[in-house]
């Protein structure tokens, strides 16, 4: 069997439960070694065998999975904080399927959620905005036209930026090209979560020379929008003047 687990964005006991039983139980631990805080495998029993995927292959992380599954053995494939994000997850099940090779999923806490809770705010905040976009600039992997930071830009929606960091200045000048105003709050998170964590805040006129000046370039989170300042409204679950499945109005709204 082999279960490919969301470690989390870095901090060890942000695994899941599921997760860390599983690595605890596994014969073979295959780990994204660029980006898994390596003291996630203090969880893994002493006999396991431990490959760090980072100079790895496809080829080679599959060759290393059907040896060990044709031996008997557990395979734990452990991706940084949720393998659906950026994880290149699916190309590797799409081979296991070819191969017959049966396969589960267990989730993790993917770093645009430790970055939130990390500057503790809620991107989806009453009459700010409704609607997370995670995105990337394009670097050596592209990203299609229609996808552009610009045009993602015009629904002024809580943005998350991965993978972009070290393009700051473009960052600005997309979303600036995409009409966010110079005092837009943007926060930028580098390792949400590990002892090293560091947070930076600004607003688009001033982010990219903090960064800069931060010598912030991987591993770091950009999230851009009102969430992060300025008001909101309130939530209507929570309002003593709305009735919904499990409580009823205990008061009249004062129109
Ligand atoms: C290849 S992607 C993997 C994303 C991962 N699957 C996830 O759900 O977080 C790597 C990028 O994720 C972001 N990232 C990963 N861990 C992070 C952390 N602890 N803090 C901030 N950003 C992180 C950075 O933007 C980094 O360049």
């Amino acid at each position: 069997m082999v279960t490919f687990i969301g470690a989390g964005p870095g901090d060890p006991e942000l695994i899941t439960v599921k997760g860390q039983k599983r690595l605890a139980d596994a014969d073979v631990v295959i780990y994204a070694g660029s980006l898994v805080n390596p003291e996630i495998l203090t969880w893994c029993r002493p006999e396991a065998v431990i490959h760090n995927s980072a100079s790895l292959s496809l080829e080679q992380v599959i060759a290393l999975i059907g040896q060990a599954v044709a031996e008997g053995k557990k395979v734990a494939r452990v991706h940084t904080g949720d393998p659906s994000i950026y994880g290149a997850i699916r190309e590797q099940m799409d081979v296991l399927d070819e191969l017959g090779i049966a396969y589960e999923v267990i989730p993790g806490v993917s770093s645009f959620l430790a970055s939130a809770a990390a500057v503790q705010k809620e991107f989806t905040l009453p009459g700010v905005s409704q609607t997370v976009i995670i995105t990337r600039l394009a670097g050596r992997t592209p990203v299609p036209e229609r996808e552009s930071l610009r045009s993602l830009a015009q629904h002024q929606a809580s943005l998350c930026i991965f993978l972009s960091t070290a393009m700051i200045g473009e960052v600005v000048a997309e979303l600036r090209d995409g009409g966010y105003s110079e005092d837009t709050p943007v926060a930028v998170v580098y390792k949400a979560s590990w002892p090293e964590q560091k947070i930076v805040q600004g607003t688009l006129a001033d982010i990219a020379d903090k960064v800069q000046a931060a010598k912030l370039s991987r591993t770091a989170m950009i999230m851009v929008g009102r969430f992060l300042e300025g008001p909101y409204e309130r939530s209507l679950l929570y309002d003593p003047t709305f009735s919904h499945g499990y409580r009823q109005a205990v008061e009249e709204k004062k129109s």
